[in-house]
């Protein structure tokens, strides 16, 4: 185990939810920690999906802990582990291949990127409404004209309305956007 997914593993074992270890395990087995992040854009080589989930982690975790500090609501922090290094998830079954060649898995290419994460997530552990909502909408604009299904996986109304509702919904989106830009 390198560090990377040590720190990953730690993490959400901190959370001590109902059937983690079996979520790890079946992290494990479909490659996970050395996947790609995305095929195209930031994250694309080997182990690029953890170092991408652990940086929104820790931009998540340190951004949460600021606005604690200005007056925003207390958020769980298993809810910042849980939202946070699962919310990409699913693009450990979306793509094959080797770094420099990868491609679109297409048994799972055309599924909602977001709700497909939320969904692998379920199969093993609980997930509360509010991780629901953090991981639905974690691709913010991107994903009210998602890339590869001619159209989105939520529209800007609905996403506008979440963002409204809590912060943290945006915030994770926020992150996200961080981290790609600094190509992970
Ligand atoms: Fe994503
Ligand atoms: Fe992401």
């Amino acid at each position: 185990m390198n560090d990377l997914e040590d720190s990953i593993v730690k993490l959400l074992r901190i959370t001590d939810r109902r059937g983690m270890e079996d979520l790890i395990e079946f992290m494990c087995y479909n490659d996970f920690f050395i996947s790609p992040a995305s095929i195209k854009h930031h994250g694309n080589f080997p182990g690029g999906l953890a170092r991408h989930s652990l940086k929104v982690y820790y931009l998540l975790r340190d951004i949460q802990e600021k606005m604690y500090h200005m007056g925003a609501d207390a958020i769980d922090p298993d809810t910042i582990i849980i939202a946070s290094l699962l919310h990409d998830i699913s693009n450990m079954v979306r793509y094959d291949g080797v770094e420099g060649a990868y491609s679109y898995n297409f048994n799972h290419a055309y599924e909602e990127h977001c709700m497909l994460s939320v969904d692998i997530i379920r199969k093993y552990t609980d997930v509360t409404a509010l991780e629901v909502l953090m991981i639905r909408y974690h691709m913010g604009v991107y994903g009210t004209v998602e890339f590869n299904r001619g159209s989105g996986e939520y529209t800007l109304k609905e996403m506008l309305e979440q963002w409204k509702r809590s912060p943290i919904i945006k915030m994770l989106y926020i992150c996200d956007e961080t981290a790609a830009a600094e190509g992970l």
